[in-house]
């Protein structure tokens, strides 16, 4: 396993271990191969429900329409990394459950 904090550069290195790369998805998608990832499974935040902490979170955008239009650029890079065959599990919502349903 290798860690990897914010690329800087292309990453063509060749991914041969599991790699964890940190940092803002969409700059970190937009340094990966295209057509490499045969599955991508994610749960990007909801819109205005939790703070993150982090700078650029996704999802503190005042309105959800900036929120969706992050999304869709991490969307586009998601499908541009992924092989033809390739899947994505998408895990998102409007609202978190504390999963008691009285
Ligand atoms: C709904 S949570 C999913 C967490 C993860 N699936 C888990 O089970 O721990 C959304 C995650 O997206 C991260 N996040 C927010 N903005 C981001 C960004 N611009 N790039 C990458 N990750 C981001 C948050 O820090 C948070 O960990």
């Amino acid at each position: 396993m290798q860690f990897i904090r914010e690329p800087c550069q292309p990453y063509t290195a060749g991914i041969t271990e599991s790699t964890v790369f940190q940092g803002d998805a969409g700059d970190v998608l937009a340094r990966l191969p295209d057509r490499f990832f045969r599955c991508c499974v994610t749960s990007p935040p909801y819109w205005g429900l939790r703070d993150y902490k982090a700078d650029g979170q996704i999802g503190a955008e005042d309105d959800p329409r900036p929120y969706i239009s992050r999304l869709v650029a991490v969307f586009q890079q998601v499908r541009r990394v992924l092989t033809d065959d390739g899947t994505v599990w998408l895990n998102i919502g409007d609202s978190y459950t504390s999963g008691n349903r009285g």
